[in-house]
């Protein structure tokens, strides 16, 4: 068992957080490399470990699958050391996926290996955008809206093109710091109905927007958010969390969640934590089989996908 699957027990709170079924495509960093700089985080001259980078990896996968979710692996290709960064891939909302157009040439072809890799895992609609938009990266699919960032990497225009193609409320945040380029480095949905988020990524019309939609957000501080400790993922219970994120992970228990430390330093060295690793397959209504992994008992259909 990975030590980073330790869970601490929930802080006694006033609401039971409950966790949902997720299914979830990952991609394996047998090619990772630091070969260019499109981030700022990214130093080509500073040595990546690639066995390390793959054994955090793994460590992922196995807290997911211990927590009774579903990874489906899509496959990794030479000369593209960023795919392992599978969130940028697309978005996936009612069981339509919208792909990715990447704003940068080294990323540019793995669009069309995630939209066979979509098809390939069994989502029947896959879209290729006008636009240039890094999936899931600006994208954060908090219940029925999505927040979109602009700034740095997906085109604004590309926001609009997702409202028409999924039927979304689409918030637009322009990001405004370059060491959060993409906006799952600045904000991630703890459940349907609230967020985390780090105010400095963002610009004061974002901000007010953040605090009038989600008034009981947890707000990260600088060093949260430079562990990149809001690249987190929540399964409305669980949150999986860069484990330096120590005043977050606080916060996120004293909200009654559970957060697991993950330890995803090696794949930072490229601007990326858990979430950017994790595309999230969100099914379409009705179309969820749950199949509850031996010992997760906490799991329960996502609203509106109960089989009918
Ligand atoms: N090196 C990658 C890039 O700059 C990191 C992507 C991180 N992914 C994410 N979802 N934030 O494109």
């Amino acid at each position: 068992m990975p030590r980073s699957s330790v869970v601490v027990s929930p802080a006694p709170s006033r609401v039971e957080r409950v966790a949902t079924q997720r299914r979830y495509l990952m991609t394996p960093p047998s090619h990772f490399e630091i070969s260019y700089a499109i981030n700022v985080w990214m130093d080509p001259s500073r040595p990546v470990d690639r066995s390390l980078a793959h054994r955090q990896w793994d460590d992922l996968v196995a807290v997911y699958e211990s927590l009774g979710h579903t990874v489906e692996r899509a496959d990794p290709a030479p000369g593209l050391p960023d795919m392992v960064f599978a969130a940028n891939g697309a978005v996936v909302v009612g069981g339509i996926a919208v792909g990715a157009r990447f704003a940068t040439p080294q990323r540019a072809p793995e669009a069309a290996l995630y939209r066979e890799a979509l098809f390939a895992a069994g989502i029947g609609v896959v879209h290729e955008p006008s636009y240039v938009n890094e999936g899931e990266g600006d994208y954060v699919v908090v219940g029925d809206t999505i927040l979109a960032g602009t700034g740095f990497r997906t085109d604004v225009r590309a926001h609009a093109e997702l409202a028409r193609l999924t039927g979304r409320e689409v918030v637009s945040l322009p990001l405004v710091d370059p060491r959060f380029y993409h906006l799952d480095v600045a904000v991630f949905a703890l459940d349907d109905h609230n967020v985390a988020y780090y105010p400095g990524a963002f610009d004061a019309d974002g901000r007010a927007e953040l605090r009038r939609r989600f008034p009981d957000a947890i707000i990260a501080d600088e060093h949260d958010a430079l562990v990149l400790g809001l690249n987190a993922v929540s399964d409305g219970r669980h949150v999986v969390v860069p484990d330096e994120a120590e005043h977050l992970m606080a916060r996120v228990h004293e909200a009654g969640y559970l957060p697991i430390p993950i330890d995803m330093s090696e794949l930072r060295k490229s601007g990326g934590g858990p979430k950017c690793c994790t595309l999230e397959l969100r099914p379409a209504p009705g179309a969820t089989e749950l199949r509850p992994a031996p010992g997760a008992t906490e799991l329960r259909p996502a609203p509106g996908t109960e089989p009918s």
